[in-house]
């Protein structure tokens, strides 16, 4: 089955925008730039030209990077971007619906909003760490669902889909909808990338960010990983130039192996500082619960989430609240050693408190 085929049919049948020829070593009157190269930073491609069209070592780079071909990714402007563009390509305004699991990141909603398509939002297993219910999100399907989204670890509550239960979400829907898995928090749990399910289950597509592991949020930078043709189709949706020539270099030269070392250890830093601080938080008297979390985040119920995030406001540490979807609940991301500190000492005011 060719994915393409789940698109809007004037999507399947756009082609890309055909930008001005970029030619080394040539001189190029064909793109209305300008020729003085202005003094602005130092880049290899001077500022006063086009980026490339879509960055090709980039693209070879984040490949070798998340194991899939070239021709299986799309350098996006973080995955939000991404989001976007997978909403408007399969969904007919007023019509296709988005399913996602409840709580998840809000960014599904949103893109499926601006489309005016429905989002039909599918509970998490409350009892259960907020596992994400397949067999709930097959039974929600209707003949109109385009995308599935499943955050994997899930943003809010930290849990991740065990591949099994991926795989029965992929065979279900096989041929009636993409399967969009959001890796944004890969890096920091126990699951391995569902890149490998790739070639057998050409319904799955896969978000990739270089906003949180690698510490990359400021360059907006990610990817949609899915079959070239699903690909192919994305391309021409996505706008020429999409991505700035001072993102693309430095994003390229962040590629490198010393860099991405590095970022592998910043990784484990931030690993153990999340299992520390979450035992730390776990004895003060007013926290009710703190679910285990695979991510660079966890989330914690206490018995005054609004005086909470006030004291800990106080003292210029901000707390996510997520009372509106769970009450009681605050999201905390984990910081460096020296931000847990200020965070535990604020929350230390409120034990004393005895709130
Ligand atoms: C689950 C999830 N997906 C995607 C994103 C978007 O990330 P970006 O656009 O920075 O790549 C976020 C951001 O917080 C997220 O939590």
């Amino acid at each position: 089955m060719n994915i393409v085929k789940l698109a809007r049919p004037e999507i399947q049948a756009l082609t890309a925008y055909d930008a001005a020829a970029q030619v080394d070593d040539t001189i190029r009157l064909n793109a209305n730039e300008s020729p003085l190269s202005g003094s602005v930073g130092k880049f290899r491609r001077p500022l006063n030209r086009y980026p490339e069209v879509r960055p090709q070592r980039l693209q070879a780079a984040l490949a070798k990077r998340f194991e899939c071909r070239a021709d299986q990714l799309l350098v996006t402007r973080g995955s939000s971007e991404a989001i976007d563009l997978l909403i408007r390509a399969f969904c007919i305004a007023g019509v296709d619906n988005v399913l996602t699991s409840s709580p998840s990141f809000e960014m599904y909603r949103h893109f499926a909003i601006i489309q005016n398509a429905e989002n039909i939002q599918v509970p998490t297993l409350a009892e259960n760490d907020f596992a994400i219910d397949v067999d709930a999100l097959i039974n929600a399907c209707t003949s109109n669902t385009k995308i599935i989204f499943v955050c994997s670890p899930n943003n809010p509550t930290g849990a991740s889909l065990p591949r099994a239960e991926l795989l029965r979400l992929l065979d279900a829907r096989k041929s009636s909808s993409v399967v969009v898995v959001d890796e944004a928090y890969i890096e920091y749990g126990t699951e391995s990338s569902a890149v490998d399910l790739l070639e057998q289950h050409p319904n799955l597509m896969i978000l990739r960010t270089l906003s949180k592991a690698l510490g990359f949020a400021g360059a907006r930078c990610g990817a949609v990983v899915a079959s070239a043709d699903a690909i192919g189709m994305l391309n021409a949706v996505q706008a020429p130039y999409a991505l700035a020539t001072p993102v693309v270099e430095c994003v390229e030269d962040a590629m490198q192996s010393v860099q991405l070392a590095l970022a592998e250890q910043a990784v484990a830093g931030v690993i153990a500082e999340r299992e520390r601080l979450m035992a730390v938080i776990r004895d003060f008297s007013f926290v009710k619960k703190v679910w285990p979390s695979e991510a660079n985040f966890f989330l914690i119920r206490v018995d005054n989430a609004e005086l909470v995030m006030q004291r800990t406001a106080e003292q210029k540490v901000l707390l996510r609240d997520f009372g509106c979807s769970l009450p009681d609940c605050i999201r905390i991301s984990v910081g460096s050693h020296q931000d847990s500190k200020r965070l535990l000492s604020a929350l230390e005011t409120l034990a004393e408190a005895r709130l």
